[in-house]
């Protein structure tokens, strides 16, 4: 049996203790309902300031904890920055990596990205290393030259037995947060152009081993679109992961194609 693999990402919300707690309350309580067969595996990825807090009170068989970032280094003078030893001695084991709003907002470029999954690896954390093209790039016809530019500097340096421990995760910019979902045959694509690339770069056995996942206005009903003809290894949430009925919904449709 195939493992599938939910992200969600909380983002900066649950913003009040009182949001944080009715939240695992509610999460708890939806997960109980789940058949723990080894069909799915929940990374919940939470703002730092609950890291701990989720560590000490969500517990249980292939749920693990991630945070949306991590700085590129371990430790020194970086005001304001988190570690990814930080991170996982607080009990995250997975981190986004270069997300596009971070590629937006704060101006983080594929060499960023590429520090980042070296620290992160070094730091025994998972990186969840997103990549995808904008609109307007997609407009252009530009979809597998950004696509092959974010993926191979992403990983430049990065040896194939750290590279089987990288999630990727497929996110076209223009559908995260829109409600505007790719049709299958997109997605398939750029999923066959990852393997392809992973398999110039790394050989076939390595390549086959990295997990592909995809992420933009993910919903259960959109499920059979990731699912079936593309074969993604997971999905990446975002807005439905802030109501537990909906991410539990997501998983356990997942988990069942
Ligand atoms: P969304 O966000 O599911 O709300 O579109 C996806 C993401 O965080 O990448």
């Amino acid at each position: 049996m195939t493992t599938k693999i939910i992200v969600g990402n909380l983002k900066m919300n649950l913003i009040t203790l009182s949001e944080r707690d009715g939240y695992l309350k509610l999460l708890k309580s939806e997960i109980k309902k789940l058949k723990n067969d080894g069909s799915w595996e929940l990374i919940l990825c939470v703002p730092f300031v609950h890291l701990d807090f989720f560590s000490k009170n969500l517990k249980g068989k292939n749920i693990y904890l991630g945070v949306q970032n991590i700085f590129w280094d371990e430790r020194g003078s970086f005001t304001g920055e988190i570690s990814p030893v930080m991170a996982r001695e607080c009990g995250a084991k997975y981190s986004i990596v270069g997300h596009s709003e971070r590629r937006r907002y704060f101006k983080e470029n594929d060499q960023e990205v590429n520090k980042k999954i070296k620290v992160a690896i070094q730091s025994q954390i998972t990186p969840i290393m997103c990549i995808g093209e904008t609109s307007d790039e997609r407009k252009e016809g530009l979809t597998k030259d950004v696509i092959s530019r974010q993926l191979l500097d992403g990983l430049e340096g990065i040896l194939p037995l750290q590279s089987e421990k990288i999630i990727i995760a497929y996110e076209p910019v223009w559908s995260v947060g829109s409600d505007i979902e790719p049709e299958s045959n997109e997605i398939m694509e750029v999923r066959i152009l990852v393997r392809k690339l992973l398999t110039q770069k790394y050989g076939e056995a390595v390549a086959g081993k990295v997990k592909v996942l995809y992420g933009g206005s993910v919903k259960s009903k959109l499920i059979k679109k990731v699912c079936f003809n593309p074969q993604m290894d997971g999905v990446l949430v975002g807005r439905e992961s802030l109501v537990p009925v909906n991410l539990i919904e997501i998983v356990q449709s997942f988990s069942q194609c």
